[in-house]
């Protein structure tokens, strides 16, 4: 069970949309990546778009049980009975989550990559023999699939961060399965494996998002430990040292806490690369720092393994004139985490923050409380 607590996540997307980032279509550096270009077979949708699934991949969910939860739309939770357990509202968490690593370990994750700054990093993790879990966007994936081809390759687990980096919750379920399938069907093209871990942006997730992965064969990864890094790129007042202190202190911990980590750090900006770069030995004294697999003990990818294929059925990159497909990406991309601010309140309070939800939800959230109170 959860605390006796209601958090009041307030979604500020507009917020968000401001602060969104359009990466330029640069060139991949070739000086960092294998020589040659990847041509992907599929063509794919626009990055950062919210894709349609193809139409085979609907049915895919047609024998299972979704969760009848309502497709929120911008700022709304409904009201505060979380009866979808909601992480990003609540912190609610199923089972099937993976939100932390057993103690002693830590699984060490990247998000929104590949990006231009992710070479440094992965140049580092080969420095220092650490696998990495990366939770990659579809269209970044297009974008750069040398540095996705060089990232498996060294060994690190690849997986899914949707195609457009949205709000699952606010999407439909036909949405959901196409921000899942789009992006495992690139990284397969790539590496020649399907994920089996995805990470909700802003870990937006309730039991409907949960049930479609689900039905899908793919599991949710959470963290418990974030370092807040995004704002690097996008607050003047936030000071870099702070990540340094904070995971100064996850590493004094290491020795009382009853369970382990998983870390949200993103190979986004040139900053946040460095921070990791600096953090990393620090939790390597304290953990066994792994990927989400190694600490979970499940299999990385569908095929239930979980390193690098000796006999890759991956594409091999071909040193061809760049593709099309490959150039014409541009990204736009949000961090992660940063729009959900939860706010703490009182169970059976209902002084705050009800404003922004309807009436008619609010009174249908009271009722459930009620209802839930009483169970
Ligand atoms: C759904 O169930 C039907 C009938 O049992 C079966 O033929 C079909 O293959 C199932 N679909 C999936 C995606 O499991
Ligand atoms: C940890 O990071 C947060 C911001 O994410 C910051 O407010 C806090 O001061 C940091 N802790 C330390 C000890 O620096
Ligand atoms: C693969 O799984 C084995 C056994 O669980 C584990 O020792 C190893 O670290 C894993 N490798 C990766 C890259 O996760
Ligand atoms: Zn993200």
């Amino acid at each position: 069970m959860l605390p006796k607590l209601f958090l009041l996540a307030t979604l500020t997307l507009s917020a968000v949309n401001a602060q969104s980032i359009t990466a330029p279509p640069k060139p991949i550096p070739t000086a960092a990546v294998s020589s040659g270009v990847f041509s992907f077979k599929e063509t794919y949708p626009s990055a950062g778009s919210k894709p349609n699934p193809k139409p085979e991949w609907i049915s895919l969910i047609s024998n299972a049980t979704i969760a009848n939860a309502p497709v929120l739309t911008g700022n709304s939770n409904v009201g505060n009975s979380d009866a979808f357990c909601d992480w990003s509202f609540t912190g609610c968490t199923r089972p099937t989550d993976i939100v932390s690593c057993p103690k002693g370990q830590w699984g060490i994750t990247y998000d929104d990559g590949p990006t231009d700054f992710s070479s440094k990093l992965y140049d580092f993790l080969d420095t220092t023999q650490q696998k990495a879990t990366l939770f990659m966007i579809g269209g970044q994936v297009v974008r750069y699939p040398n540095l996705v081809k060089r990232a498996y390759d060294s060994g690190h687990e690849i997986a899914i961060h949707t195609w457009s980096h949205s709000y699952l919750t606010t999407e439909t379920n036909e949405q959901i399965i196409a921000e899942l399938k789009w992006t495992e069907l690139a990284i397969e093209e790539v590496t020649g494996r399907k994920p089996r871990f995805f990470r909700p942006p802003y870990g937006d997730i309730d039991d409907r998002v949960r049930d479609i992965g689900k039905a899908l064969g793919f599991t949710p990864v959470i963290w418990n430990h974030d370092t807040d890094d995004w704002m690097l790129g996008e607050s003047t007042t936030f000071q870099a040292s702070w990540i340094d202190n904070n995971a100064t202190q996850w590493v004094g911990e290491a020795a009382t806490a009853t369970v382990g980590g998983v870390s949200l750090e993103h190979d986004l900006y040139a900053a946040t690369v460095d921070a990791a770069i600096r953090i990393l030995p620090l939790l390597q004294k304290a953990y066994k720092v792994t990927t989400i697999g190694s600490c979970s003990g499940q299999p990385s990818y569908k095929d239930g393994g979980n390193t690098t294929l000796t006999t890759s059925t991956a594409s091999t990159l071909s040193s061809a004139t760049q593709t099309a497909s490959s150039t014409v990406i541009s990204a736009s991309i949000r961090p992660a985490g940063p729009a959900v601010t939860l706010v703490q309140k009182p169970q059976n309070s209902n002084s705050a923050g009800n404003s922004i939800f309807p009436t008619a939800v609010t009174v249908l959230a009271l009722t459930v409380l009620t209802i839930g109170s009483l169970i």
